[in-house]
């Protein structure tokens, strides 16, 4: 098996939880790079579905072990919350769970400084799940930032909360004590699992362990190449995976992109193919399109090409495993974006500007569609012929094989395309 990044190309909840789990069972290690508990990754294995937050998704398969890099922003009273979930439904997390000294903490105040995100209105309305995540990133870049290694520090963690909280006119020495003595403690309960992810991954690297590099979010929310402002705060996409966990490009064999068979999007921003209609409602009942991790109803619409193009580039997308499918088996009509209509002309590029984004009208190819069952469908050849002329349509599209197509969000509902670089990778 190669080390492989597997992201997301949309804007997120593509299905990663399902296909990294997937995967897992190919690899050793499965490494989180960026993001934070704004990410719901679900996994649904017999009976049981987890929604995992910010451990990475290996951590179901018993033996794999998990890394939390230094790109990962850490919200301690979530992560030991969701480690004791996970411990009463019997994962053991024994020598298997390793988080970075380097990774930034999310303390109370990133959480009380991102609720204001609900207030506020226009282009500050991001609509973020008010986590924290953009605070602590933001004292991260500003070189205030309290990372998880300086709670083992008393001196450097009392200099440092004290600078953080007189910035925010929290300096009442009670509350310093309070958060000061709080805050060592969970950096106690938590020393176990802390080293240097970047030594220990090239380490494990070096002596032949198989590394999946699990991306958080999607590309169209990456600060740098997303809808920005409407993004997140880190680095989703595959460059996010090296500095995120400090390892070099190099160590890197291949990225497989996560895409749906239709899109969604959670929170505000532009989203050309967004379906305001019965259709749109349709597929958010057909595809239980609810957020794992807020619950709040996701926007939903038509397969973008132009925006699964801009996340191939991005990425270095050489497979993409194709989630959902089976959610369009009702539909009569479905519709590709093949391009963007704006002042007259045609665009066949991702827009960088929102305000462009936002004038833009979509240019759809009409399929017809399948009206047949494809729930569990775990070979290419039982698919319904006009199945396949959608996703040929894809492939054609995108450029890029599909080297695995979900129907359903079982581990064994999934088509392995065989002969691929996705099962070159995983040696299968
Ligand atoms: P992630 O954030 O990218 O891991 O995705 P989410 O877990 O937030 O959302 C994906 C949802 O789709 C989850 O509820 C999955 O159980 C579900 N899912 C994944 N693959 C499939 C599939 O092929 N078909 C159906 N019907 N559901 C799927
Ligand atoms: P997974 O990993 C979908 C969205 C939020 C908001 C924007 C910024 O499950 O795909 P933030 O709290 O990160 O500052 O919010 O990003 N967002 C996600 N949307 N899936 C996610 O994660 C997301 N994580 C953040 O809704 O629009
Ligand atoms: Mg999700």
């Amino acid at each position: 098996m190669a080390n492989i990044v597997v992201l997301g190309v949309q804007w997120g909840d593509e299905g990663k939880g399902k296909i990294v789990d997937l995967i897992s069972e190919h690899v050793d290690i499965v490494a989180r790079y960026q993001g934070g508990h704004n990410a719901g990754h679900t996994v649904i294995i017999d009976d049981q579905r987890v929604v995992l937050h910010l451990i990475p998704t290996g951590i179901l398969r018993s033996g794999k072990k998990c890394v939390i890099g230094n790109g990962v922003v850490i919200d301690i009273p979530a992560l030991m919350q969701e480690v004791n979930d996970l411990e009463k439904s019997g994962v053991n997390f024994e020598k298997r769970l390793f988080i970075s000294d380097r990774a930034h903490v999310i303390m109370p105040y990133h959480c009380r400084a991102d609720q204001a995100d609900k207030q506020a209105s226009g282009l500050q309305h991001i609509g973020t799940t008010c986590r924290g995540i953009g605070p602590a990133y933001t004292d991260k870049m500003a070189r205030l930032g309290i990372k998880i290694g300086d709670l083992l520090d008393e001196e450097l963690f009392a200099e440092k909360l004290k600078i953080n909280l007189e910035n925010r006119g929290l300096n009442q020495p009670k509350h310093f004590k309070q958060v000061f003595s709080q805050y060592i403690e969970y950096g106690r309960k938590i020393k176990p699992y802390i080293v240097d992810v970047s030594y220990y991954l090239n380490q494990a690297l070096d002596s032949g362990e198989r590394v999946l590099f699990e991306g958080a979010q999607g590309t169209m929310l990456d600060v740098d190449h997303g809808t920005y402002p409407y993004v997140t705060s880190s680095n989703a996409t595959a460059g996010g995976a090296c500095t995120g966990l400090g390892v070099g490009p190099t160590r890197i064999e291949g990225v497989l992109g996560v895409v749906k068979a239709y899109t969604t999007r959670v929170g505000n921003g532009p989203f050309p193919t967004e379906l305001d209609d019965a259709m749109g409602e349709e597929l958010r009942l057909l595809g239980d399109e609810y957020g794992a991790t807020t619950g709040r109803p996701r926007r939903c619409g038509w397969f973008d090409a132009l925006v699964v193009k801009h996340a191939l580039r991005i990425n270095g997308v050489e497979s993409l495993a194709l989630t959902k499918l089976d959610v369009l088996d009702k539909c009569r009509q479905i519709k590709l974006c093949v391009g963007y209509e704006w002042r007259n002309v045609r665009l066949t590029q991702f827009p960088a500007n929102i305000s462009t984004v936002q004038q833009c009208k979509p240019i759809y190819e009409e399929l017809p569609g399948w009206l047949t069952d494809t729930r569990g469908i775990s070979s290419l050849e039982a698919l319904p012929a006009a199945t396949r002329k959608y996703l040929d349509r894809i492939q054609e599209l995108t450029g890029v094989e599909l080297g695995l197509i979900s129907t359903g969000p079982r581990r064994e509902e999934t088509i392995i395309n065989k002969n691929t670089k996705f099962t070159n990778w995983l040696n299968i």
